[in-house]
């Protein structure tokens, strides 16, 4: 048990981007109905996502982390969870395929509704008031009634988590993952893009493989790795009132796991040492994710891994690098530089959208598509300059054919972003720039890969 911990000695600290609720005793009624709620993760689960974490931290595989940037109510459909989930698979496929390396598969899914702003209130036309949370904390509509935080939102987040989670599980594992389908997990709208095409012949040369390796008695039926995968959940544990709920003891090992999710991450915005975010999830034994952006310093993130990784275990830690295409190169180094010295066992991930947002001229909130794919190159040369491992990817994407954020192959533009821009927070990439980014990280691993395998043989 870590020394000094409960559950909620958050509570205690100075804490960041917190709600107020008007309505306390609501809160806390809400907070004991949770309570007594199944969980919706378990802890032995989160142990196996830890234990495929070690082995990308020793640089033997991937992390493939993303969805939607905000879950909300209204976007809550069948459909959707379907399509990113496919476009997840398509990514995963694309890079086990173009790599030959395994793939660790983590959806921003089932419970990413809180999020952190950069303003506690919004004025609109002289009228002042508190900015949109996520959906499990107020509304998006721009009226005092949504925007007042209700505790009430957090039961419909939580039930509307537990129902997702269930349909993933079922997607993971009851048939429709299986390799067999690899063509069918094209969404028609991308069927006929220069991706979809991509994707469609890559799609072919699996089942040939396939066709052999079952003429060699290798079936489905043999091996679960081809009809099922593992799949898990992930969210930023900003609403600690509800993490809090959510977290229970683990019978088998008496640790305390929060079961809202297998992986955990603590925001840009929220990672101050004493602060109540830090102070939370260093307690339970969940892999966590921490943001690193260009505010962090050296020694300030080796006394944050002391304080939530102080037996410097693999996997426990991912680092999610999130500097802006510009920065990235001079930025990074330093950080990498830091944990080598200090021989810590992290996974580094890079996120290249949230240091790559900016206002298109026709007003919406956007990202540069060819923004995110330099930042994720120079994420990766500067770890092959290191000599260290580039061990994921951090995306806000959805499976549906959005235009929020701006080029890639259909070339989306300013004046298009009008069209389908549907999120309720940061713009993300549509179905087609998924599979565009994923084909780049192939190849980009593949160079790692080579270049470590003629380093281990000039040995
Ligand atoms: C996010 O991942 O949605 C987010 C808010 O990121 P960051 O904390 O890196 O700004
Ligand atoms: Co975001």
């Amino acid at each position: 048990m870590t020394a000094n911990w409960t559950p909620s000695t958050w509570r205690d600290l100075p804490i960041q981007q917190v709600p107020f609720y008007p309505d306390a005793e609501a809160l806390s009624g809400v907070e004991d109905q949770l309570r007594n709620s199944p969980p919706l993760v378990f802890a032995g689960e989160a142990r196996n996502l830890k234990s495929a974490l070690a082995d990308v931290a020793a640089g033997n595989g991937f992390l493939l982390q993303g969805g939607d940037c905000a879950e909300s109510f209204a976007e809550f459909h069948p459909d959707n969870i379907r399509d990113t989930f496919k476009v997840l698979l398509q990514m995963a496929v694309a890079l086990t395929f173009g790599a030959a390396c395994p793939i660790v598969k983590v959806g921003r899914m089932a419970g990413q509704f809180a999020k952190p702003r950069s303003a506690p209130t919004e004025t609109i036309d002289g009228v002042e008031l508190p900015s949109y949370r996520g959906d499990i904390i107020n509304g998006i509509e721009f009226d005092e009634a949504s925007r007042t935080p209700d505790p009430q939102r957090i039961l419909r987040a939580y039930n509307q988590a537990a129902s997702s989670l269930n349909l993933l599980r079922a997607f993971a594992q009851g048939g429709f993952a299986d390799l067999g389908r690899v063509q069918s997990w094209n969404n028609d709208f991308v069927a006929d893009s220069p991706q979809g095409h991509r994707y469609s012949e890559m799609a072919e040369r699996i089942q040939e493989a396939l066709s052999f390796m079952e003429a060699c008695g290798l079936t489905p039926d043999r091996v679960p790795q081809m009809r099922e995968t593992e799949f898990y959940t992930s969210h930023e544990a900003l609403l600690l009132p509800y993490e809090q709920a959510m977290t229970r003891v683990d019978s088998t090992t008496g640790d305390w796991y929060d079961t809202s999710a297998h992986m955990l991450w603590i925001g840009d915005r929220t990672r101050q040492p004493d602060h109540a975010h830090v102070e939370f999830l260093r307690g339970v034994k969940n892999p966590i994710g921490m943001k690193c952006g260009p505010s962090l310093d050296p020694e300030e993130l080796i006394r944050l891994l002391d304080i939530l990784n102080p037996a410097n275990e693999a996997g426990r830690v991912t680092l999610i690098a999130r500097f802006g295409a510009e920065k990235v190169e001079e930025g990074l180094p330093p950080l990498i530089r830091a944990i080598e010295r200090e021989g810590r066992h992290v996974v580094w991930s890079c996120d290249p959208m949230h240091g790559n947002t900016i206002k298109a001229s026709s007003g919406y909130k956007t990202r540069p598509f060819d923004h995110i794919l330099s930042e994720v190159k120079a994420f990766f040369a500067v770890h092959r300059a290191e000599g260290t491992h580039a061990g994921g990817v951090h995306f806000e994407m959805t499976g549906r054919d959005v235009t929020e954020c701006m080029g890639g192959a259909q070339a989306i533009s300013a004046d298009d972003l009008s069209d389908r821009y549907h999120t309720h927070c940061d713009p993300r990439l549509n179905a087609s720039q998924s599979l565009e980014l994923a084909f780049l990280i192939a190849e980009q691993l593949r160079v790692e890969r080579g270049e470590t395998a003629r380093a281990q043989a000039a040995q």
